[in-house]
């Protein structure tokens, strides 16, 4: 069997920042209130009028990362993109991006798995390269909130927290399986759906329902409830962390790198502390860009890439939590 690894990291970011001092001038809040609760001091929301969408911003981290992985659109065989914030109800992002690049008919799945999408896409383009089938895989992950936001203090809870932003990587096939992937791990529990979830519209809860509730109906926003949801992500985020370690035979104090999904900077500390890891070991960006859903593990790999923090043979993981609930790790040898 064959193993995958990274040759290739990129990430695109909208140019407009928003800080909590411009939030607090829409709605009922102020930054010491984020900051304490969640660590973010700004996230980029996307200019209406610009061209940027998931997929676009997807498209424009996909360039970067096959240029890194000294490849061109042609060497790729498979695309794989994560998002909750398609452009589309369908189609889905992974084939506008096909389009966007030129590429050829290759196959485009888009992955629907929330903050956990990005370690989803990438346990799914790794089986594609383990089994032999495919050589080449783009991996995308790409949200755009903010136009989806209730930016009223009604949504206050919800809104300041999510930010826009895509990255992407390349996963290759390697012969080496003591580098690369080692393992993924993926889990979800249905039953709490409802915790963090946006309702409608859905087939069940279509638009001319949502227009006849003349206003009342809001469900066409992100609804999250906040304490729940980070009680279980603490819990899950140290069981799925353990889990891949101990599949690969590793202890926390084996981890070089762990870069967490960024849904909360309290909830990384959370689990470093657990796990007894120094700054040096935990890659955080959450102050800059917020929660960006299925891009903030790749977004983060790739700055942490770019500061040199990753280097040959690290031992990195990769894990995440969300709505579903659905959470997840990755285990790399670097
Ligand atoms: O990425 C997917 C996974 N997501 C997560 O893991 C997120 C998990 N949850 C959280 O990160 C936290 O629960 C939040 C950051 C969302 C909220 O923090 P919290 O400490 O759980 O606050 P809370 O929702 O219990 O609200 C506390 C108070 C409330 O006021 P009262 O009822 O005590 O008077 C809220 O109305 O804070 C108020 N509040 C705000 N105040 C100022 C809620 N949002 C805001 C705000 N600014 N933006």
């Amino acid at each position: 069997m064959y193993n995958s690894k990274i040759i290739g990291l990129g990430y695109y970011l909208p140019e407009n920042k928003v800080t909590n001092a411009d939030l607090s001038k829409i709605m009922d809040t102020n930054d010491a209130w984020i900051q304490e609760r969640t660590g973010i001091k700004e996230r980029r929301w996307i200019k209406k009028g610009t061209e940027d969408t998931s997929a676009v911003m997807g498209a424009k981290a996909a360039k970067i990362a096959i240029e890194r992985a000294n490849l061109t659109k042609d060497d790729i065989d498979f695309l794989v993109f994560a998002t909750l914030s398609p452009d589309y109800f369908f189609p889905g992002c992974g084939v506008q991006v096909q389009d966007m690049l030129e590429m050829s008919t290759i196959g485009a799945i888009d992955i629907r798995n929330q903050c956990s999408g990005f370690i989803y896409a990438m346990s799914t383009a790794d089986q594609f390269i383990k089994t032999g089938m495919y050589k080449n895989i783009l991996v995308i992950g790409a949200e755009y909130h903010s136009n989806g936001l209730d930016k009223t203090t009604r949504g206050r809870g919800v809104s300041v927290i999510f930010g826009d932003g895509a990255g992407a990587c390349v996963l290759t096939r390697t012969e080496d399986n003591t580098k690369g992937i080692l393992s993924s791990h993926l889990h979800s529990e249905g039953k709490y759906a409802e915790k963090l979830m946006v309702k409608s519209p859905s087939i069940k809860h279509w638009v001319p329902e949502i227009i006849a509730s003349k206003g009342e109906d809001i469900s066409y926003f992100p609804y999250m409830d906040g304490q729940f949801v980070f009680k279980n992500a603490v819990t899950r985020f140290s069981q799925v962390i353990l889990e891949g370690l101990e599949k690969n035979n590793l202890k926390t104090s084996d981890i070089d790198m762990l870069i967490p999904h960024q849904a909360n900077l309290r909830i990384s500390q959370f689990v470093q502390r657990k796990f007894g890891l120094s700054d040096d070991q935990v890659f955080n960006n959450i102050m800059k860009y917020g929660n960006t859903t299925a891009a903030s593990i790749i977004i983060a790999l790739t700055e942490a890439w770019e500061q040199q923090k990753i280097k040959e043979n690290n031992l990195v993981v990769l894990a995440a939590f969300g709505s579903g609930f659905t959470w997840g790790s990755v285990i790399i040898r670097w």
